[in-house]
């Protein structure tokens, strides 16, 4: 399905984790649909070529590195984005980390080292945007997982800091719903050519995701991006606190085979 072309046209972004995976795809579909985008990572040879892409499409694009951990630096890319695009319309956090790593094994700093970028980054993104986000109203979309919503073996780092996420969705979505701000997520479940599939499934257990998911496939970026779209349009104008799973039906299937650490892991 192809939406109607420039749905969001006008409107300004800033997109963290934008320079690759599923952010990179959100970052290139709102350039699509008219938006102006900054995207932001720790990186610049992740931020750049994206950058380039979204300029390709005659859209102004910012690349800012920026460690989301870091109150201060999120503060200041985001001040940047909104001098050069004159202002902030939406804000999508994606940036996050991930191993697969049982509890037993996992470090007090590598629990915290993923709840530091994945919910308390999401979290200064947030409050960084808030003052730009209030002059027109706009749109938070953060970006969570399944993990969490069963209990998914080596992904307690993870499952603990979406299910911050998914919090911070909903009283955030109370709290700045009269400023005329939308807040909203997605869940996606494992999408293929990413980072996080490579990082968390191997080709067996990839396939046993294909068959335990009811839509039997994996999730593709485009899916993810499509859902981005919508929730960032006037079509989702009266939908807040709300995170939207997209992932073929598969956490419903409460199979969570696919995700379990490979044995040299959990043996670790
Ligand atoms: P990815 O490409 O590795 O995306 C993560 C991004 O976060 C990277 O661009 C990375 O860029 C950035 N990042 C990491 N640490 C950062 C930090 N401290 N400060 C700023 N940026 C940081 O992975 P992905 O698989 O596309 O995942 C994207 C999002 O989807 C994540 O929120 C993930 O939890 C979620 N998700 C993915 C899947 C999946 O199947 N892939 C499933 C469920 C949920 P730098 O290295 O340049 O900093
Ligand atoms: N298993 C167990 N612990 C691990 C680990 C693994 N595979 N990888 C990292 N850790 C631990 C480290 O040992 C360290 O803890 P320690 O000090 O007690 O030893 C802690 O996590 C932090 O690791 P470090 O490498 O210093 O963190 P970083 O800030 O450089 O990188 C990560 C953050 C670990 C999340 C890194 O994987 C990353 O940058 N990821 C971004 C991309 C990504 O994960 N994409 C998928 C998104 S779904």
């Amino acid at each position: 399905m192809t939406f109607q072309p420039n749905l969001l046209q006008g409107q300004r972004a800033f997109v963290t984790g934008g320079g690759t995976g599923i952010c990179r795809g959100i970052a290139l579909e709102l350039a699509r649909h008219g938006c102006d985008v900054a995207i932001t990572s720790r990186s610049s040879t992740h931020l750049d070529p994206t950058a380039d892409e979204i300029r390709a499409m005659g859209r102004r694009a910012v690349a800012v590195t920026a460690d989301v951990r870091d109150p201060q630096a999120v503060e200041a890319a985001v001040a940047r984005t909104a001098d050069e695009l004159g202002g902030i319309d939406i804000l999508v956090t994606g940036a996050a980390g991930n191993f697969l790593c049982m509890a037993e094994h996992l470090s007090p700093n590598g629990f915290g080292t993923v709840v530091d970028i994945d919910l308390k980054g999401t979290f200064h993104c947030a409050k960084a945007a808030l003052p730009y986000l209030k002059r027109r109203g706009g749109v938070m979309l953060n970006i969570s997982a399944t993990l969490h919503y069963v209990g998914t073996p080596a992904q307690l780092h993870v499952a603990c800091a979406k299910a911050g996420v998914d919090a911070l969705t909903r009283v955030l979505a109370v709290e700045w719903g009269p400023y005329g701000i939308r807040v909203n997520g997605i869940a996606p479940g494992p999408i293929a050519d990413t980072e996080g599939v490579r990082r968390l499934l191997d080709d067996a257990s990839t396939q046993r995701a294909v068959e335990t998911t009811p839509l039997r496939r994996l999730g593709r970026i485009r899916d993810v991006t499509d859902a981005a779209v919508f929730l960032c349009s006037d079509a989702a104008s009266f939908i807040a606190g709300h995170t939207l799973v997209v992932d073929g039906g598969l956490w419903l299937t409460a199979s969570r085979d696919a995700f379990a650490a490979p044995p040299e892991v959990a043996d670790a």
